[in-house]
């Protein structure tokens, strides 16, 4: 048996807009998903997480739950001698949250399965396999989510490359709407504005562009004030979009109102989560009164 894990990550700046090749900052999280791989003679696949237990035959592994198995065809393509195979998955994290979930579990599963089956992946491998992955579940899809879940740290995603900034300590809270979404649904309603309105929308990820660059130069002068600040004009950005959940949007307030440096939704949007940078813990006191799920972490990983 072979066990794997890989963290979940947020959005400082670039969401959507990084899909198109503009620059984005993505930070892993102090919160792991864990998988464990263990050949079985039986001729299936069978996956066991919080959604129950599917027995897929080796023969037709497609449909649910869709990164896992995608994830387990690439690795059989590579060996060419597919197994059987009982996966177990543990995650604390919601899923289809904005929470880089989908790109942690398809990071771990790859691990896990690899190793396994005898076969060594780079870490630079491993992030483009996985990211060929999410292409095949979601259509489009960047390096964010799967760089971090694979290397951990702050990072930095420009179009096909990544770079790790260096490591910063700092506080955040999560809030969760409650609202689970598909990454895919929103890429593609996204993709569906910017065709309507090409001009506009890559004006807005010009922005959110340049947002993730002056981001990281307060970043790294550890300058929360100003992080915060353009955090908050990047919501604003993606509120344009339409990406903004009514929750999410409540959310935010709440967390500035609460003294946050800055607030804003994370990952795909359409429900899921926001970040909120942090000096102490009344934003996180504050969204729980409220009876939103919250929690605090920190970046995981040194690079
Ligand atoms: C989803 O977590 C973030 C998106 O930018 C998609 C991606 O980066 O692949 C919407």
């Amino acid at each position: 048996m072979l066990e794997a894990s890989a963290p979940g990550s947020v959005f400082l700046f670039g969401e959507h807009a990084v899909v198109y090749g503009h620059p984005a900052i993505v930070v892993a999280i102090d919160e792991k998903i864990h998988v464990t791989v263990a050949p079985n003679k039986k001729g299936v696949v069978r996956v066991t997480s919080v959604f129950g237990s599917q027995k897929i035959p080796l023969g037709r592994l497609r449909g649910k739950p869709k990164y896992v198995l995608a994830a387990i065809r690439k690795i059989f393509e590579l060996t060419g001698k597919p197994i059987g195979l009982n996966i177990k998955i543990k995650s604390k994290l919601p899923p289809a949250s904005g929470l880089g979930t989908s790109s942690a579990v398809t990071v771990a599963t790859l691990k896990a399965a690899s190793k396994l089956l005898g076969l060594s992946l780079s870490k630079n491998e491993l992030v483009f396999l996985a990211r060929e992955v999410e292409k095949e579940i979601q259509g489009r899809a960047s390096l964010a989510g799967v760089s971090a879940a694979t290397l951990g740290g702050i990072l930095e995603i420009r179009g096909d490359r990544y770079r790790e900034l260096p490591y910063r300590d700092f506080d955040v809270v999560i809030g969760y709407s409650g609202i689970p979404s598909r990454t895919a649904r929103m890429i593609q309603k996204v993709w569906k504005l910017r065709e309507n309105n090409r001009v506009i929308v890559d004006t807005i990820f010009e922005a959110i562009g340049e947002l993730a660059e002056a981001g990281a130069i307060y970043l790294r002068k550890g300058e929360w004030l100003k992080l915060g600040m353009l955090m908050n004009i990047n919501h604003a950005l993606l509120g344009a979009m339409r990406v903004v959940h009514p929750r999410v949007e409540k959310m935010v307030k709440v967390s500035r109102d609460a003294g946050a440096y800055g607030a804003k939704l994370t990952g795909a949007g359409g429900g899921g989560c926001m970040i909120a940078l942090i000096k102490d813990k009344k934003p996180l006191k504050e969204l729980r009164r409220l009876g939103f799920r919250a929690f605090c972490t920190k970046p995981w990983g040194r690079s």
